[in-house]
């Protein structure tokens, strides 16, 4: 399929999920898919709301994006965004220490529910689906996931539009649009999350390398995306 297809394909997507999904919201970690979704959201689906989840362990370059959205998109894009529960937030460093997601899985895992798996309920809260810029290619987890499918944990629908896409479609589609981007993909980071859970790669290293690096393969995903078995 050329790229002229398959953003025909995502246009019909988003502008489904207006019309038959709404309220439907895009959750946009500002990474180069999420950027690609934002735009065509823009120019197709206004509609849809769009919503951030920050950590407060962003990178500055993150927040640079951020900012840089309000600025390109305006009133058309308005980035919701949401922020962890002081209190738990509070108990959880107080416990365990600042950086205690190195210190085991476990205690990574605590950290990503408290700043991001329960900051996504609440942005999903009275929502009927959601949009990720998740693609099959980017990990083994990953490797069978629909454009649409049931979330049954959050009780909605879940859309993928990108699921098809090759990086390098994503990378023509936001060079050919001259749309922004992160500071860091420039700097061999293709995956970014919190900056103290995710580094740069080497050339031919795979594209999730650099997120929990410390952790094992199949296990890297921080809870947004999990089903529950
Ligand atoms: S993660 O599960 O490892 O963190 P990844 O960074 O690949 O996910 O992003 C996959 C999708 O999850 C993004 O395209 C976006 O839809 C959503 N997502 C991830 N992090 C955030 C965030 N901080 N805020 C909003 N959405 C996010
Ligand atoms: Fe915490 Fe790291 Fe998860 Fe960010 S990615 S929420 S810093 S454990």
């Amino acid at each position: 399929m050329t790229l002229e297809a398959k953003i025909a394909a995502v246009a019909g997507v988003l502008k489904r999920i207006q019309d038959e999904f709404s309220p439907a919201t895009f959750a946009s970690s500002l990474g180069a898919e999420d950027m690609v979704l934002t735009d065509l959201i823009a120019k197709h689906a206004p509609g849809i709301s769009v919503f951030s989840l920050d950590t407060g362990r962003l990178n500055p370059e993150t927040y640079e994006l951020l900012a840089k959205v309000q600025e390109t998109y305006g009133k058309q894009v308005e980035i919701k965004v949401y922020y962890p529960q002081p209190d738990a937030l509070q108990q959880y460093v107080e416990h365990n220490g600042i950086n205690a997601f190195y210190h085991s899985v476990d205690l990574r895992k605590a950290c990503c529910g408290i700043r991001k798996v329960e900051p996504l309920k609440r942005a999903l809260a009275g929502k009927t689906a959601w949009i990720t810029g998740m693609r099959r290619q980017q990990a083994v987890t990953r490797a069978n996931m629909p454009v649409q499918e049931h979330d049954a944990d959050h009780g909605l629908e879940k859309f993928n539009p990108l699921a098809d896409w090759t990086e390098k479609d994503v990378w023509e589609y936001i060079r050919g649009n001259g749309i922004p981007y992160n500071a860091l993909h420039d700097k061999h980071y293709p995956s970014i999350g919190c900056a103290p859970c995710t580094r740069n790669i080497a050339v031919g290293e795979d594209v999730r390398a650099g997120r929990w690096w410390w952790e094992d393969e199949s296990g890297k995903e921080c809870g947004l995306h999990v089903k529950k078995v």
